[in-house]
């Protein structure tokens, strides 16, 4: 199990650039597996998460090369319909592959995902959309079945008590894509990983289109091809690299961040203080300008605050003086990183789905624990910011979402190692 070593307090200065979006990715290669022809997909992350996905599809008799940031992915062996526990509780988001299962093979059988460290993550939402297009779905021995003669289009309303779900409407909508008739789905997610996802599948022949912004109209057609790619840039990683720059007071410049996927983020590190120039190059963070001032976060569905930034903004405001609040509209349990942050100094309560920040003075390097990915991030940012040093413990979380995070941290001044042992990382549990 490898370990992050942060010897906290250097200003970060300097450019990065930020890589293609892990959340993009995924959905994009399980839609592969709709085509009847080959797919190419570029700027593709070298993470531990891409790597599970192309094991996933591989199972399934998929043909996948992953190098160099590409991935080719040849569809044309894709006929096994189960996706079994081992693969599943690996990583989440190999739920995608229940969508296309569907629409080729009329089948599926997947392990359901248990919970995990941000709290219980139902797909109740995926199977509703499944059998509104006429699958029937039964749960057998932790699996659920969904078989079907043939999907037909039908119009329903996607959204559940905690807003659209990301994973609902791209597993619906690949689906759809080869359904008889025509679906209208009401209340999808519009997340920028969504759009990009309904973009390639239109690439790939599909007729999609988006209503007034809050509906997809699918028509299915007969078949779809294979489709050349490029991901967009990940906006939580450049939100990461923000919150770096910000907590440290450093000055640095973002390369290739899609800012205008990260209005919510820029408007609350405005509101604190911090400095963003837009610019040719990419945005400059400057946290060295001005004075910082306490804020109220609410997460939520896109274009709101996104969940996965708000841990990394737990850690910044543990630092700014007087008291924020942030509200997870998401995941109410999405909380573990404060009990370490609690361990570096921060002063932070927690009660029913909300966190009241006192900013302190300052951090105090310790020994942490990652629970998930975006925790591990923040205990990253934390450390960095931190008197002393910090050694964070279950780095794989990283490995499975941020490229080089301790590579590009060092090209920006940062004193991070990490420190390799031999010992299994088997206890990872999947969040993504
Ligand atoms: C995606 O997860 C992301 N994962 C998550 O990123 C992200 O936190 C989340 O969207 C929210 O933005 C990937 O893209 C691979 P949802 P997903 O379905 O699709 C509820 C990270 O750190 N819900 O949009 O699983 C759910 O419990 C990861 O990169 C249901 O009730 O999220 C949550 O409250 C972690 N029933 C809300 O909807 C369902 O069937 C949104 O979840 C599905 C979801």
């Amino acid at each position: 199990m490898d370990r992050i070593v942060i010897a906290g307090g250097k200003p970060l200065r300097g450019k990065v650039q930020i890589s293609g979006s892990k959340n993009a990715t995924l959905p994009l290669m399980a839609a592969a597996l709709l085509a009847n022809s080959p797919s190419v997909i570029r700027n593709v992350p070298e993470l531990r998460d891409v790597q599970y996905m192309a094991d996933c599809l591989r199972s399934l008799g998929a043909d996948v090369e992953y190098g160099d940031h590409m991935l080719r992915i040849d569809p044309r062996g894709f006929s096994i319909s189960e996706a079994p526990y081992d693969i599943v509780r690996k990583m989440r988001a190999s739920i995608y592959v229940m969508g296309p299962m569907l629409a080729r093979l009329r089948r599926a059988r997947v392990s359901l995902p248990g919970g995990c460290a941000i709290g219980s993550r139902p797909i109740d939402l995926h199977l509703k959309g499944f059998e509104e297009l006429g699958a029937r779905i039964n749960l057998e021995h932790g699996d659920v079945i969904a078989e079907v003669e043939r999907l037909r289009g039908k119009e329903f309303n996607l959204s559940g008590a905690a807003g659209s779900s990301v994973g609902a409407t791209c597993n619906v909508a690949m689906a759809a894509t080869l359904a008889e008739g025509t679906t209208v789905i009401h209340g999808p997610a519009r997340e920028p990983e969504v759009v990009e996802l309904l973009g390639f599948l239109s690439r790939m022949g599909a007729r999609i289109e988006i209503i007034r912004g809050r509906s997809l109209r699918i028509t299915g057609v007969e078949g779809l091809d294979g489709a050349d790619h490029t991901v967009l840039s990940d906006r939580i990683e450049a939100g990461t690299f923000m919150t770096a720059a910000a907590i440290t007071r450093g000055d640095i410049m973002i390369e290739y961040a899609c800012v205008d996927h990260m209005e919510a983020v820029i408007g609350k590190l405005r509101e604190i203080g911090v400095c963003l120039d837009e610019m040719h190059e990419g945005i400059r963070v400057r946290g060295d300008v001005e004075e910082y001032h306490p804020t109220t976060i609410q997460t939520w569905t896109y274009p709101g605050f996104p969940t996965d930034l708000q841990a990394q903004f737990m850690a910044l405001l543990s630092v700014v003086p007087g008291q924020s609040l942030i509200r997870e509209g998401i995941y109410v349990d999405r909380f573990l990183h404060a009990a370490e942050l609690i361990r570096m100094g921060a002063d932070i309560r927690v009660l029913s789905g909300s966190a009241t920040i006192q900013g302190v003075d300052h951090l105090g390097g310790a020994p942490v624990m990652a629970s998930d990915l975006r925790a591990s991030a923040a205990l990253v940012v934390a450390g960095l910011a931190a008197e002393g040093t910090t050694l964070i413990n279950r780095v794989y979380h990283i490995d499975r979402g941020y490229e080089f995070m301790e590579r590009k941290l060092q090209q920006l001044g940062a004193d991070v190692a990490r420190i390799t042992d031999n010992e299994p990382d088997e206890a990872a549990v999947a969040s993504a």
